[in-house]
């Protein structure tokens, strides 16, 4: 039977992007990472595609004239690849009509808080700034606003320290376990 095709789409350390392969390649997901699109060239996570041979692109959005024209490139290559779902894993820009409109109810997120509490770039932070005490992780489907998009999964965890990169470790560590989880409801339709 044909295997769920992933893309996974990052900008950084691409934590949850080895999750997520490493996941499919022991079984845990029955799908296979066909592409791992990057919107930095030289972010780590591109080392991390290499080591585990995913085929990857790097581009640069500044060198398009448009997110339109950009997006536009990559459906080409989603295509071209029979993408099933694109799987956002610390994909620091919005995503425009062009991918939404061709892949309805086929992207999601993952967001480190209880959303729609701390949206944006600096979660974790912002939530240790205005004093909270249960942080959590959130996977949703993806709309066009920022970490926008309904819900599929949350976990949460009791936190009273104040070491951000215990916290910050611990939250990582409860995101690679619900991306696992949900991208399982999505191939399996149960959401
Ligand atoms: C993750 O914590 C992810 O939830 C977050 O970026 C980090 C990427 O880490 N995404 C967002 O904040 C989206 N607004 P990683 O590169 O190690 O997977």
């Amino acid at each position: 039977m044909r295997k769920t095709r992933l893309a996974v789409f990052a900008s950084g350390s691409g934590s949850n992007y080895e999750a997520i392969v490493s996941a499919c390649c022991d079984g845990r997901i029955d799908a296979e990472v066909v592409l791992l699109v990057c919107d930095k060239p030289g972010a780590k996570v591109l080392e991390r595609a290499k080591r585990y041979g995913t085929e990857s692109f790097a581009f640069n959005p500044k060198d398009y004239a448009s997110r339109e024209a950009y997006e536009t490139m990559l459906a080409t290559m989603l295509d071209e690849r029979r993408v099933d779902y694109i799987c956002l894993a610390g994909y620091m820009r919005i995503v425009g009509k062009v991918l939404l409109s061709r892949y309805e109810q086929r992207i999601v997120n993952i967001h480190p808080s209880l959303l729609p509490a701390f949206k944006g770039a600096h979660a974790i932070q912002d939530a240790v700034d205005y004093g909270v005490k249960i942080f959590g992780v959130t996977t949703h489907f993806v709309d066009e606003t920022l970490d926008g998009g309904r819900i599929i999964d949350q976990g949460a965890i009791v936190y009273e320290g104040n070491d951000i990169d215990e916290l910050t470790n611990l939250i990582h560590n409860i995101e690679h376990n619900l991306y696992v989880k949900t991208i399982n409801k999505l191939i399996n339709k149960k959401y």
